[in-house]
């Protein structure tokens, strides 16, 4: 297998804005993704990402939920932003550095290191996250233009972390910040990246996550409960208006592939700086 490069990032103390990166950001809930993709888009790529213990919590989550939407919004889930990050980067920009934030184990950055030859494709996430991410795909025959960065951002600086490299894309969940947290650090991730970059964020959608609590067994109140979950579109533009970035998209998962009927249980914030 080629070993794709690690970088590892000892803390540091860095200014107190940036503590609130990533600052409650779960990795539960990183393997119960995995674990559904597993399920659901069993890749080789898929499998190799999940733990049985992931896909065992999905399992249970299935039976429990039972909505062929969110079924079809999980399988849709990755797929989506990589095609909507694609898209984002400007045709001219021939090398690109795009960050998957917090990559915990997803696909993503591997998929789109290996369809974007040229661009440099950087994965972040803690040490630990890092080295058994690494340990799942070491079978894997991974791109030479995907980098691995170990880095706690509650210690160091997104930029230092990158090696002073300003991304042109940066993706990003924002399920886990109440917005006033959330636009600090939007606007620390405006100042990160490139003159012409984007922000591409996932944040969940209320009514997608009620309908998912109606149809749901058991548990319902533990469903969904995130500090940054959005009501309305209107909340998502007021959200962004309050930040430095000067226009965003918003893409509901369920106008990118009506077909599948996937449920919005989140939708993706595309923002240009
Ligand atoms: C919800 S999970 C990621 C989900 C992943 N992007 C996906 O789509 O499957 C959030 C990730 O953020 C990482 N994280 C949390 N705090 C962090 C920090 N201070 N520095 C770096 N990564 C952090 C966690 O380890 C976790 O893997």
């Amino acid at each position: 297998m080629e070993q794709n490069k690690q970088v590892f990032i000892s803390h540091k103390q860095v200014p107190r804005g940036l503590t609130l990166l990533g600052r409650n950001q779960q990795q539960s809930a990183s393997e119960l993704q995995a674990g559904a993709r597993a399920e659901l888009t069993p890749s080789p790529l898929n499998q190799a990402l999940s733990s049985m213990r992931g896909r065992l919590v999905y399992q249970t989550a299935r039976f429990l939920i039972n909505h062929e939407g969110f079924t079809n919004y999980v399988a849709l889930r990755i797929p989506l932003a990589k095609q909507i990050i694609q898209g984002a980067i400007p045709h001219q920009n021939k090398h690109p550095v795009i960050v998957e934030l917090g990559v915990g184990f997803s696909p993503l950055s591997v998929l789109l290191a290996e369809e974007l030859p040229n661009a440099t494709v950087i994965e972040l996430d803690t040490e630990e996250i890092i080295k058994k991410r690494q340990k799942r795909l070491r079978n894997a025959n991974l791109p030479q233009n995907l980098e691995s960065v170990a880095a706690d951002l509650s210690q160091v600086s997104l930029l230092e972390a990158l090696g002073g490299r300003k991304p042109d894309v940066i993706e990003f969940t924002g399920a886990y910040y109440v917005h006033d947290e959330l636009i600090e650090v939007l606007n620390y991730f405006h100042s990160v990246l490139n003159d012409e970059g984007s922000l591409a964020m996932y944040i969940p959608w209320q009514p997608g996550v009620d309908a998912i609590r109606a149809t749901a067994r058991f548990f319902k109140r533990q469903i969904g409960d995130y500090p940054g979950i959005v009501r309305n579109v209107e909340e998502i533009h007021t959200l962004m208006s309050r930040t430095n970035f000067q226009s965003h998209t918003v893409i509901f998962p369920s106008q990118y592939a009506p077909h599948l009927k996937p449920l919005d249980v989140e939708v993706m914030v595309l923002a240009k700086r």
